[in-house]
């Protein structure tokens, strides 16, 4: 299975292999969204197909639900779950505490309104995203299209009003035009180099009206799964 895979691709796939056998039969199950969940959809497929698992998954995007539903994953909305047993998705970075820069791919609005509705999220990982201090990737804020360019302009004043040096925001294009979410929003991303308070961050830009969600996730993850190319895994 894995002689034909990159280092990455390695790392990732037996992250998910793990995590996978946190899901049993019954349970309904946030499939999160990017590289790294993905293998986890195609795990959770497989042992659908050979090993007669039955779950209900809840994808957190269009392209994990067309994933999961091409490898035989019952898929069923959010309101219809109401409640999840486990979520398991990837990550951007992740600190000591478990705090989390989400939204790489464009899928944090989605992939928060799930995990926050699960009894457990569990993160998969290679270790390239293992950091002391959020914020050397760049974090997500979605906002609604309507006077995005207002929004951007609170975004950068309470960014001034938090003290945070470095401050460059962008916004996220698909070629030519700006990146249109599931949800039909748009992102900026915000190149801070370093998140100094988390938490006070997160809270002042969903207090922005325009904004919808960012991708800071603190007090949500319970569980990160790293894998390691030569097959090891470790779970802090
Ligand atoms: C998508 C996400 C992804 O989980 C994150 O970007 C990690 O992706 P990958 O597993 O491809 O590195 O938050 O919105």
């Amino acid at each position: 299975m894995t002689a034909h895979m990159s280092a990455a691709d390695k790392a990732k796939y037996f992250a998910a292999r793990q995590a996978a056998t946190y899901v049993k039969s019954g349970m309904k199950v946030g499939l999160g969204t990017g590289s790294t969940a993905e293998w986890l959809v195609k795990c959770l497929g497989e042992m659908v197909r050979d090993e007669g698992l039955q779950i209900q998954g809840v994808p957190t995007s269009e392209r994990t639900g067309a994933l999961a539903r091409q490898v035989g994953i019952k898929v069923i909305t959010l309101d219809a779950a109401q409640r999840l047993d486990i979520t398991i998705d990837g990550t951007d970075e992740y600190d000591p505490d478990l705090c989390l820069i989400k939204g790489g791919g464009g899928a944090h609005l989605r992939e928060k309104i799930v995990a926050a509705a699960s009894d457990r999220m569990v993160v998969i990982a290679d270790e390239s995203k293992t950091v002391d201090t959020l914020g050397a990737f760049p974090l997500p804020v979605e906002v609604i299209p309507f006077g995005m360019r207002t929004t951007e302009a609170l975004i950068a004043a309470a960014l001034v009003d938090l003290d945070v040096a470095a401050r460059d925001i962008t916004l996220r294009m698909a070629g030519d035009a700006p990146y249109v979410s599931d949800e039909g929003n748009h992102i900026f991303d915000l190149h801070l180099k370093r998140i100094g308070d988390a938490r006070k961050l997160s809270q002042a830009l969903n207090q922005i009206p325009g904004v919808v969600e960012n991708g800071l996730f603190i007090d949500i993850c319970k569980v990160i799964v790293v894998g390691h190319d030569n097959g090891r895994v470790t779970v802090t």
